[in-house]
């Protein structure tokens, strides 16, 4: 069924029906009822429909409502889109009054109201979901006590820091991903239903009601602005495509980790796979494929960017597309919220301790501490490493001899800072690699997180 066939002489070709239909905008079943019964209410206390009218139409709808809650509602091939296929059943259930709901509206406010509705809960899962994966990281990093690791720069070891200080680099960046999807719920607060095909109606309509009725804090202020833009989508896919790619980050370190060579963590039995050629291989294919699919939300967020670029306002059919992205991206999301997390909760990480290096900016700042300008102590442990290396001796392994060769302003006792202990204790600003910061920082989290 079309909802459009009065002008028209022949029925839809079918190629056309095939190219044009798009069944992805299914899963907006529920919130499509739930705005049409706002919309059926609005109507009828405007008084644009009766009594009885209201009353057959609101009680379709939720019968509507419970066949789509029980996985029972049926779809025909012969649905364009689901706004149709709603009025179709509609029509099944209470007859031709099923034709007054459309009264002062038009598809393209009810998609982007249906939208609205729809990603507005999506966010807050995601919320909970990234929530819930921060507060695993505080987890982990508690467990990491007092354990030191090198942090990398250029992937070659730089300074010793407590592996909760790493863990906890993440929890950061995923607790300001929540705080995005936030955001984009207050942009997605606006209703756009009263906006009709593009220009509003003649009829008196009640944009406040109905968005009243479905809880939306403001109304649409201009009504080509409210069927046309998908700025808020786009943002959504935005939300979606940086949150998966700081796990993106994660899971690649995931796979260095869980390597011979790095040897920090040992990957669970039941979140790894195993090789169907090799009997020995156990591999981290979750962390794999969520830098993969990390890839395709990129490739989302530029197709729903791409969509907007070329349209003449308002609404064009081409914005149909919008929906196959923002599922997709909230989708790979969801699911790498839960597998990813499952698989780093259940994770063992034990890392070895710093390579031998990592003290050297320690040793330079022992210089300055004494007044030396830093670019001469610099060039003085820069001078040491030069003769170690060449002596095949480390850092750990300097005496004051050396030290005092490669300056003579170096005092006894100096070549003990360069120990990763000592390091990272010496270090006392907020934020830094240090136990003092990282329990302040778990407090911190955990406090957001609640
Ligand atoms: N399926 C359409 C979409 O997602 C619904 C709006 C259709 N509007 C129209 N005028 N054809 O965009």
């Amino acid at each position: 069924m079309t909802l459009w066939g009065g002008r028209f002489e022949t029925p839809p070709d079918e190629a056309m029906w095939r190219f044009t239909v798009d069944v992805s905008d299914r899963r907006l079943l529920a919130v499509d009822v739930a705005g049409s019964t706002a919309h059926a209410t609005m109507i009828y206390e405007a008084g644009l429909i009766d009594d009885a009218e209201h009353t057959a139409l609101t009680g379709g709808l939720a019968r509507v409502a419970a066949e789509a809650a029980a996985g029972e509602f049926e779809w025909r091939a012969t649905d364009e889109d689901v706004h149709t296929a709603v009025e179709r059943r509609l029509g099944e259930l209470v007859g031709d009054v099923a034709g007054k709901l459309h009264t002062g509206r038009s598809r393209n406010d009810q998609v982007a109201l249906d939208l609205r509705l729809y990603l507005r809960e999506a966010a807050a899962e995601r919320a909970t979901g990234l929530s819930r994966f921060a507060s695993m990281l505080v987890d982990k990093a508690e467990e990491a006590g007092e354990r030191i690791v090198a942090a990398y720069t250029h992937l070659q070891q730089a300074q010793a820091v407590p592996l909760a200080h790493h863990l906890l680099a993440y929890a950061w960046m995923l607790l300001r991903d929540r705080g995005r999807f936030g955001d984009v719920a207050r942009r997605l607060d606006e209703s756009p239903l009263g906006a009709g095909a593009a220009a509003g109606s003649s009829l008196p309509l009640d944009p406040d009601r109905v968005a009243g009725l479905l809880g939306f804090g403001s109304v649409f202020a201009n009504s080509l602005d409210a069927v046309g833009s998908r700025d808020t989508v786009a943002e959504y896919v935005f939300c979606c495509a940086q949150a998966m790619t700081h796990l993106s980050r994660l899971a690649e370190e995931v796979v260095l980790w869980a390597t011979d060579e790095f040897g920090w963590a040992e990957v669970d039995d039941a979140h790894a796979t195993g090789s169907s050629a090799l009997p020995h291989k156990k591999n981290p294919d979750i962390a794999e494929l969520v830098r993969g699919k990390a890839a395709t939300l990129v490739g989302d967020l530029a197709a729903v960017l791409a969509l907007q670029k070329g349209l003449p306002l308002a609404y064009n059919r081409d914005l149909q597309e919008d929906k196959r992205l923002v599922f997709h991206a909230d989708d790979v999301l969801a699911g790498a919220l839960d597998a990813f997390g499952a698989m780093v909760a259940a994770m063992t990480i034990t890392p070895p301790g710093p390579g031998p290096w990592v003290g050297a900016l320690d040793l330079a700042e022992a210089l300055v501490a004494r007044g030396v300008p830093f670019r001469e102590a610099h060039h003085a442990v820069g001078r040491l490493v030069a003769t170690l290396v060449v002596r095949g001796a480390s850092l750990t392994d300097a005496t004051d001899e050396d030290l005092t060769t490669a300056d003579p302003r170096f005092e006894h006792g100096d070549a003990d800072v360069v120990s990763p202990t000592e390091s990272v204790r010496s270090r006392t600003t907020s934020g830094a690699g240090s136990h003092a910061s990282v329990a302040a920082q778990i407090g911190r989290l955990r406090e957001l997180l609640s």
